[in-house]
C-alpha cells in the first residue's frame, strides 16, 4: 500500500526534474484508466478530489475507491489530494477522510467568488499548514486569481471561480509576494496564476506569451527556486478529441488549451504538479458520443463506459511520459504520514529542505 503526499512526492520530482499531472477524479472509471496508464508507464500519481467531486460520489464512496485502487496497484505511490478546498473544514474534513494533501484556496473568498485580499489568503492558508502539517498532511496555496489574460474573465466551474473580470495585475501572480506568502504560510505546492483558466474555452487562438505567461513560471522559479509550483487549468484540450466529439453530434466551438510542450517548459523550471481535469472529461465524453452515434440501439453502459476508458488512458499515457514522470514508480520508497509530522515538528521539513533530505 502506498498512500504518499504531496510533499514527498513533488520532492523527489524536483530532485529528478519530472512533473506530475494531478487527474481530477469522480468515479470508478477514472481512476482505473489512470491507474492502468500508470502501471503501463511505472508513473507516481496524483488523484485529486474537488468539493463537487466529494458531493457527487459521497466521501465514504471516494474514501474506500481510493483504499480499492491503493491494493488493486500496491506497486504505484498514489497522492490523494483536496482541490481547491474553500475553507478550514473542507481541508481537515479531507485528511480525516484520508486524503495526504490538501488545497488550502484562499485566493478567493469562503464564497468561491469573491477576489480575496493578501492577509485574508495568508492567514488562511498558513493555518491550514499548521493543523496538516500537524498530522504529515501537505499543503497547497494559491496566490493571484486564475482566470483568462485574453478577456480578464474567470472560468467558474464546479461552483469555483470568480465573476466578472479582473486587472491583469490580478491574474499574474507577482513574485515578490510569492516569495513573502511562501514564507509566511510554509505551503509545500504554490498554485500560481499564469493566465490558464479551468475548463474547455481557455484560449480563442493558439495562446502565444501575452496570454499564457510562461516567462512568468521562469521568473517565479528564479525568485523561490526551491518551491514547488503548480500549474492549474493546465488541459490541453486536444484537438483529436474536439474532433471525435464534434464528428458525433457534439458542438464544441473553436478553443485552445495549453500546449504540452509549454507545460514541459514550465516542468524545466520549477513546476512540479500540473491540474489536469477537462482532458479526461472531454475523451471520455467524445467517446460515449461516438458509441451513441454509431450504435442508437445500445443500451448497456458497459459499451460507453470501456471505450472511455481506454481514451482516458490514452491520455494519461501521453501526459506522464511527456512530462518525464515515467519510470519513477518503483523507485519512491514511501514515508508515512506519522514521520512527515515528526519531520515538520522537528523543523528539519522547511520550505527549503527535501523530505529526502531530511530523513
Ligand atoms: P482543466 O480544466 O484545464 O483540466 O484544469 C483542471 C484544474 O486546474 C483543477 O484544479
Amino acid at each position: 500500500m502506498a498512500r504518499i503526499t504531496l510533499r514527498q512526492l513533488l520532492d523527489d520530482a524536483a530532485e529528478h526534474s519530472y512533473g506530475v499531472p494531478a487527474f481530477n477524479i469522480n468515479n470508478m472509471e477514472q481512476g482505473l484508466a489512470i491507474l492502468e496508464a500508470a502501471r503501463a508507464t511505472d508513473a507516481p500519481v496524483i488523484l485529486q478530489a474537488s468539493r463537487g467531486a466529494r458531493s457527487y460520489a459521497g466521501d465514504i464512496m471516494l474514501a474506500k475507491m481510493m483504499e480499492a485502487l491503493e491494493v488493486m496497484y500496491p506497486e504505484i505511490p498514489i497522492c490523494i489530494h483536496q482541490d481547491h478546498g474553500d475553507t478550514v473544514a473542507t481541508c481537515l474534513s479531507a485528511i480525516q477522510n484520508g486524503f495526504t494533501s490538501v488545497m488550502m484556496d484562499g485566493s478567493l473568498e469562503a464564497d468561491g467568488k469573491t477576489p480575496a485580499d493578501y492577509t485574508y489568503n495568508a492567514g488562511i492558508t498558513g493555518e491550514v499548514s499548521r493543523l496538516a502539517h500537524m498530522v504529515g498532511a501537505s499543503v497547497e496555496g494559491e496566490l493571484g486569481c486564475l482566470g483568462s489574460l485574453e478577456t480578464g474573465g474567470g472560468e467558474a466551474e464546479d461552483g469555483h471561480g470568480f465573476e466578472g473580470t479582473l486587472d491583469r495585475a490580478m491574474l499574474l501572480t507577482d513574485p515578490d509576494e510569492a516569495a513573502r506568502f511562501v514564507a509566511e504560510t510554509q505551503v509545500d505546492a504554490l498554485a500560481v496564476a499564469i493566465g490558464t483558466s479551468h475548463g474547455a474555452y481557455k484560449f480563442s487562438k493558439r495562446p502565444d506569451g501575452e496570454v499564457l505567461a510562461m516567462d512568468l513560471i521562469e521568473r517565479l522559479h528564479a525568485k523561490l527556486p526551491d518551491t514547488h509550483l503548480v500549474m492549474h487549468g493546465s488541459s490541453s484540450v486536444p484537438e483529436e478529441w474536439q474532433a471525435v466529439f464534434n464528428a458525433s453530434g457534439g458542438e464544441m466551438r473553436e478553443t485552445y488549451g495549453v500546449p504540452v510542450e509549454e507545460i514541459v517548459r514550465g516542468i524545466r523550471h520549477g513546476v512540479r504538479k500540473v491540474n489536469i481535469d477537462t482532458d479526461l472529461r472531454l475523451a471520455s465524453t467524445a467517446e460515449f458520443r461516438r458509441v451513441a452515434q454509431g450504435s442508437k440501439s445500445e443500451f448497456d453502459p458497459r459499451k460507453f463506459l470501456k471505450p472511455a476508458m481506454t481514451a482516458m488512458t490514452k491520455v494519461c499515457t501521453e501526459r506522464f511520459e511527456a512530462f518525464g514522470t515515467a519510470g519513477n514508480a518503483q523507485r519512491i520508497r514511501v514515508i508515512p504520514m506519522a514521520d512527515m509530522a515528526r519531520r515538520y515538528a522537528s523543523g528539519s521539513l522547511t520550505t527549503r529542505s527535501s523530505a529526502a533530505r531530511a530523513a
